[in-house]
């Protein structure tokens, strides 16, 4: 123990020396090539003393920004040569790693590394670039317009103030901030769309107006130490940025309930049943973050007393746009795919993948300049209807459907699933991206009954 006390004292002691005060930071695109690597720390050199944090850190997406398999993915695949080939999203070689590996970005390693070579992009959202974000430039924080000054202090949240002997401290309010997280959790295309906003849909909600902020649920409090050798506190903030990643955070995020309108009905006879969706524990959007690659849909199946299974489609609404909406056997888009890969007359990929034809969507489709869906948010020039589920409302779909004739005479049950995937399937199989990390989510589900009479 003692052995390992004194190494991280050493350790420290000389990387916080090589990387004291650099000049004020610049923010957001600006702020390429203006560090070098070692001006940061690695997320080791914290761990010896922030052990649990550390843990939890290496456990988030965060650490995986860079590392994980659709990330890498996306960007080689179809980021990097689409900035070649079209001009106009040429800078997202760069920025996409403004977010997704902050001090690859700051040292001008464009692009960066392959994950498998292991280099320092691969620390993703480190421990030191938050700890060194002191405010951000200008109105409203987007597209990774921190400012992050490097050096021996942290900065931290705690009024009066505790003390680390091994590097110092500066209180700064911002981190305890929603807008610390919107730097990053809002995007702006080159088109100039929003398509990444949960800071700006968060601001628009309930828990927003009501001062909850995102920490309050992704970094939640508990009593405990929050360095091994810390004081007790009463409220540590839990370093866990769970999310779309983590089953348990999406479980129960959409409630769903269903009714009939009628209790009997006979064979032949429409029945109307009315299933209500409602994003219960977000506050924001759902989905919110990579709205382009999330399909969140409703199904709902009826079966007889016999155990004969039907299908029910989803009764249109008539808004504009609403085909995006409903789940299609037949419909192709992603055709921007073949742009970035250099592929003449790419045909597209099936639009909602292995979502049943006839499910509803809660989705608002990203449109490229040729006004198809894409899932290339930054060649997103215009958006479809917003049709998201919003934080505390309720959306009511009905499903008509005519009682089969060969329905068996007894309680028919009617089931409503609310199904989360992190990636429409088709795009993910035509780029291989590994299963595990697209697997569909039941994430709620509610059965009604009506009687089907002689
Ligand atoms: C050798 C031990 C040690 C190392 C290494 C270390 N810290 Fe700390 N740190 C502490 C101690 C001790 C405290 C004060 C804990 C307390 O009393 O609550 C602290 C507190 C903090 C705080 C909380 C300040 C506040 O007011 O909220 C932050 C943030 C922090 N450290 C970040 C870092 C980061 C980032 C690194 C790595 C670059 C790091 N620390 C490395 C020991 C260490
Ligand atoms: C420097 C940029 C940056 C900052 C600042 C930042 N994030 Fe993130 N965050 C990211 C990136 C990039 C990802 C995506 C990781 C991935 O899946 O590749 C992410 C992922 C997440 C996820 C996981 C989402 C999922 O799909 O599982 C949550 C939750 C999250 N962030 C919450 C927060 C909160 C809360 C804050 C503020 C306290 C914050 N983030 C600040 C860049 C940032
Ligand atoms: C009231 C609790 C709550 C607050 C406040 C909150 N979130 Fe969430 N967040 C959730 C829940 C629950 C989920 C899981 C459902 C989902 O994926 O949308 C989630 C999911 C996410 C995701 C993944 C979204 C996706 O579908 O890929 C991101 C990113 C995220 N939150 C970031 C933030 C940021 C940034 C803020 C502040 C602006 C914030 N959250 C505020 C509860 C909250
Ligand atoms: C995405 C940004 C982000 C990353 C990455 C991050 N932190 Fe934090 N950390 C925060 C924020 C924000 C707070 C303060 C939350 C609050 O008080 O509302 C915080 C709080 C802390 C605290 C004080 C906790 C408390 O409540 O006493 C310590 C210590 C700390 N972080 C260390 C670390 C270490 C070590 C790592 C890497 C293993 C790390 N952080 C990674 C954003 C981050
Ligand atoms: C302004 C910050 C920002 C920029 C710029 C950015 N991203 Fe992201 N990215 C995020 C955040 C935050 C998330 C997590 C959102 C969520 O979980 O819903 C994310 C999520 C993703 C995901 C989904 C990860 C998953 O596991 O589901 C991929 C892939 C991705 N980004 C690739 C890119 C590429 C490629 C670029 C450049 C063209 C880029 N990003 C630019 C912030 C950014």
């Amino acid at each position: 123990m003692k052995k390992v006390w004194t190494l991280a004292i050493i350790l420290c002691a000389c990387v916080l020396s090589a990387a004291d005060a650099g000049p004020a930071g610049k923010a957001g695109e600006h702020a390429l090539g203006t560090r070098s690597y070692d001006d940061y720390q690695t997320p080791q050199a914290c761990a010896p003393c922030h052990v649990d944090i550390s843990r939890q850190h290496e456990q988030a997406m965060m650490s995986q920004a860079y590392t994980h398999h659709w990330d890498e993915i996306e960007y080689f695949e179809l980021a990097v040569p689409h900035a070649g080939r079209e001009p106009k999203v040429a800078a997202v070689k760069a920025e996409c790693n403004g977010c997704h590996a902050p001090i690859a970005f700051l040292a001008g390693d464009v692009p960066p590394p392959r994950p498998e070579k292991k280099s320092r992009a691969n620390e993703g959202v480190s421990c030191d670039l938050c700890h060194t974000v002191t405010g951000y430039a200008g109105d409203t924080p987007f597209n990774f317009n921190w400012i992050s000054v490097p050096g021996r202090t942290k900065q931290g949240t705690r009024v009066p103030g505790v003390e680390s002997p091994f590097h110092d401290i500066a209180v700064n309010p911002f981190l305890k901030t929603a807008e610390f997280c919107g730097t990053c959790h809002n995007e702006k295309s080159p088109y100039g769309q929003w398509v990444k906003a949960t800071h700006l849909e968060w601001k628009e909600g309930p828990q927003g107006k009501g001062g909850i902020v995102c920490q309050d649920c992704h970094m939640p409090p508990a009593p405990g130490k929050n360095a091994t050798v810390g004081t007790t506190l009463p409220d540590v903030r839990q370093h866990l940025f769970h999310g779309a990643h983590d089953p348990g955070k999406l479980a129960g995020s959409v409630e769903v309930r269903i009714h009939p309108r009628v209790r009997e009905a006979e064979p032949g006879e429409t029945v109307v049943l009315v299933a209500t969706a409602v994003n219960a524990k977000a506050a924001h959007k759902i989905p919110s973050g990579s709205v382009e690659d999330r399909v969140v849909w409703l199904h709902v199946e009826a079966r007889d007393a016999k155990g004969k299974v039907w299908h029910l489609p989803v009764d249109k609404k008539g808004f504009e746009g609403e085909d995006f909406t409903i789940a299609s056997g037949t419909a192709l888009a992603y055709q921007d795919i073949g742009e970035a890969q250099g592929i003449p007359d790419f045909k597209g990929l099936r639009r909602d993948g292995s979502v049943p034809a006839g499910d509803r969507i809660f989705r608002m489709p990203y449109l490229d300049p040729k006004g198809r869906m894409t899932i290339q948010q930054w060649y997103t020039a215009s958006f479809g209807p917003d049709y998201r589920l919003p934080p505390l409302e309720a959306v009511n779909e009905t499903f008509t459907w005519r009682v089969p004739d060969d329905a068996a005479v007894g309680p028919l049950a009617v089931t409503a699933q609310v199904w989360y995937t992190r990636l429409v399937s088709s795009v993910a199989e035509y780029l291989k991206v590994p299963k595990e990390e697209v697997e569909p989510v039941l994430i709620n589900t509610h059965t009604t009954t009506f009687e089907v009479l002689d």
